[in-house]
């Protein structure tokens, strides 16, 4: 054995040539997570990290269990110094509306996210395609928000309908939550709500019985601001996440809503005029607001997609993912909002092809590991004080096209690793390091039980 530790572990360590020499057995971990430095020593019979914060420690932890499952129940003798994290937002998100998953499969990956220091598990709950939980006195979210018929990319492995139970729900939160993962749900509003109105249609603009949507796209059936039989909803579902998320935040949506049925709208219009609104972007801002507010009498923190600044003004403790490029977190750290960058052109959309091979599954665009590698996260164009807005980036994983949790994986592995990386170590990430632990990536896959992409890079 002549294997250097610095090629196995993610995120990239700070020591250089140590070099393994010897297997020993697992002992406890001892962790000291108020020391001067940050390192790991293993030793015959100790074990010890000694971390300069909370997270740190946890990550020291991390790298001890990174090499228990590459060293298959042993752990190689060796003392290594690592980084504090740069980013304090680290996150990842799951569609599990366009292709449900189970606990089960969620955990696989949520495993190993963990292990590379991910810490926010954005949970993409709802869309048109379908509706993921119940909400007390709305029965008919699981009835008929939750199925769909068959989808145009859908082939014979796949369910056209799922539901968390609350059990799940907690089983999920209590597992991220041993592994350092706070858990962000998502409701979008008022868009992207065709599920919601199947069983609902009193909470839309026409009333009109519409199915569960079972293509993709942007659709123009939408929330109505004006129904005040939504808003008790949206307070009920919102009371309802409260009680199972601990998360300080609960993302609200916000992105691509058309507004033409807001055009006619009788009630949509009366409010435009009584808020002298003059335009249907402010009466999303308006929206926005409001459901902002609705969040934070809970105590919480909303966070939007990057549409809700096309509205000229909006609560200021809303946090805005940058998702349609960096544009949108440009836009709202002038106006001080804090933002979270995940740009769909950027490294951070998963659901892209891998590589132009014609047999990658993916839409429409490549995301390549070197742009996960590329991302400037400081966002150093940007005047000091809006950079101090950024909290950190996120990795999305879209699923229209992923029908199992395997196909998920394949998606995340082992791009997130690489983002992993940038999150962690910002200016100090370093391409060939990040080449040279190719093979420890796939290994640890390989350990995880997880399916991680051959794609070259
Ligand atoms: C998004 O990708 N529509 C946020």
């Amino acid at each position: 054995m002549n294997t250097r530790i610095e090629n196995l572990l993610v995120p990239q360590i700070a020591s250089t040539n140590v070099v393994v020499t010897e297997l020993v057995d697992l002992t406890p971990v001892t962790v000291n997570p108020k020391a001067s430095v940050n390192e790991v020593i293993i030793e015959q019979g100790r074990i010890v990290v000694n971390a300069q914060c909370e997270e740190s420690a946890r990550q020291g932890q991390n790298y001890v269990k990174q090499l228990e499952l590459l060293f298959e129940g042993k752990v190689p003798t060796c003392q290594f110094d690592f980084y504090n994290p740069v980013w304090r937002y680290r996150g990842f998100h799951i569609d599990v509306v366009r292709h449900f998953m189970s606990v089960k499969e969620l955990k696989r990956i949520i495993r190993a996210m963990a292990l590379v220091g991910f810490n926010h598990f954005h949970w993409h709950l709802t869309d048109d395609q379908g509706w993921r939980f119940a909400v007390d006195g709305y029965e008919k979210l699981e009835s008929i928000s939750s199925k769909r018929v068959k989808y145009e990319f859908d082939d014979e492995r796949n369910v056209h309908s799922g539901f968390y139970s609350d059990a799940d729900l907690k089983d999920v939160v209590d597992y991220c939550s041993e592994l350092g993962i706070e858990v962000i749900p998502e409701v979008e509003m008022p868009g992207h709500a065709e599920a919601l109105l199947a069983a609902y249609p009193e909470f839309g603009c026409t009333g009109k019985e519409i199915p569960v949507q079972n293509s993709w796209g942007i659709f123009e059936n939408v929330m109505n601001p004006a129904s005040e039989q939504l808003w008790t909803f949206l307070k009920a579902t919102i009371a309802k996440l409260v009680s199972i998320f601990p998360s300080k935040y609960i993302h609200i949506g916000g992105d691509e809503c058309p507004h033409v049925q807001w055009e006619t709208n009788e009630g949509c219009q009366r409010i435009m005029k009584e808020n002298g609104l003059k335009d249907t972007n402010e009466l999303q801002g308006w929206f926005t607001s409001k459901a902002s507010a609705l969040v934070k009498s809970f105590g919480k923190r909303a966070i939007g997609w990057d549409e809700v600044v096309d509205a000229p003004e909006i609560d200021e403790s809303v946090v805005v993912m940058s998702w349609r490029g960096l544009e949108g977190a440009k836009i709202a750290s002038s106006r001080g909002h804090e933002v979270i960058l995940t740009p769909q052109n950027a490294g951070c959309y998963l659901d892209r092809y891998q590589t132009s091979e014609d047999y990658e599954l993916g839409n429409w665009s490549i995301c390549t590991a070197r742009d996960a590698f590329d991302l400037d996260i400081s966002m150093k164009d940007l005047p000091q004080k809006q950079r101090d807005l950024i909290l950190g980036a996120q990795c999305n994983l879209w699923a229209e096209k992923i029908h199992t949790g395997r196909e998920a994986e394949y998606m995340m592995f082992p791009r997130a690793f690489i983002l992993a990386d940038n999150l962690w170590l910002g200016e100090k990430r370093d391409w060939d390091s990040l080449c040279a632990r190719k093979k420890a990536m796939a290994d640890l896959c390989y350990y995880l039980d997880l399916v991680c992409s051959p794609a070259k890079w």
